[in-house]
């Protein structure tokens, strides 16, 4: 059985000091969680977060992580310093990377590769933009996304890997994909890991479910067989909302 994963994607939000409180806050609320539990915080939290959170069941994660491993690339991060700044896990090709900051799926799977040679669990974003999906194009976006994505890797090291269904449109908008909409995509997901790594890897992978995902849609969307878990925008930012997702 595959184990869910609930993780927050705080984006651009949070200072030292506040990232702080909101993990305080969120340790004894989540204690009992049945999940992995997740904060994927900005860069700049990660010392004021870590200390906190030692101990308890809650990891960190970072929101992007460069592929080289050091060099001249200003205002990159690198896989091992993620690591030694404590965190397990990092999202990969976040759409809004994808629409704001030139990200590729040529740069998400080199992203991936580089954070999963280091040691770090990545959680790679996959969805359609909302004229895709008016368009039909959704299975083939995903299934394009995915496998380019992941390009490269073993069947082994996709144990390091988590992917993200996030369709753009429900992204921040308050529209959710319906529990069935985002159970049929992931299993597109899951087909295209299959015919890429074989049916037992696809079987072992978690894949996530992100996009307006909250207190009051997660047991409909956790009830479907295909989702393994959310990645949550939003709700992540106060302790009692996202508590109310891990303990789904
Ligand atoms: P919202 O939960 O705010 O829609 O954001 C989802 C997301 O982008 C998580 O990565």
């Amino acid at each position: 059985m595959r184990k869910p994963i609930i993780a927050g994607n705080w984006k651009m939000n949070k200072t030292p000091e506040e990232a702080a409180q909101l993990v305080k806050d969120l340790i004894p609320l989540v204690k009992d969680a049945k999940c992995d539990v997740v904060v994927c915080t900005p860069a700049v939290d990660f010392a004021a977060v870590k200390p906190v959170i030692e101990g308890t069941n809650i990891k960190l994660g970072a929101q992007n992580v460069h592929f080289k491993e050091s060099g001249a690339y200003t205002g990159e991060l690198s896989a091992d310093m993620l690591k030694a700044a404590g965190c397990e896990y990092v999202i990969i090709g976040h759409s809004e990377r994808r629409q704001y900051f030139g990200e590729t799926d040529k740069t998400v799977n080199l992203r991936t590769i580089a954070a999963v040679k280091a040691g770090l669990k990545a959680i790679v974003c996959v969805g359609e933009m909302k004229d895709e999906r008016e368009a039909g194009y959704t299975d083939m976006i995903v299934m394009y996304q995915t496998q380019m994505a992941l390009h490269g890797l073993t069947a082994e090291e996709l144990e390091n890997v988590i992917v993200a269904y996030e369709p753009v449109w429900a992204i921040g908008t308050g529209l959710t994909a319906t529990d069935e909409q985002a159970n049929e995509t992931i299993g597109v997901i899951r087909k295209a890991i299959a015919y890429k790594f074989g049916e037992e890897a696809a079987a072992k992978i978690r894949i996530q479910y992100g996009g307006s995902m909250k207190g009051s849609n997660v047991k409909g969307l956790m009830a479907q067989p295909e989702i393994d878990g959310g990645l949550i925008g939003g709700a992540s930012l106060k302790a009692a909302d996202f508590a109310q997702v891990v303990n789904f």
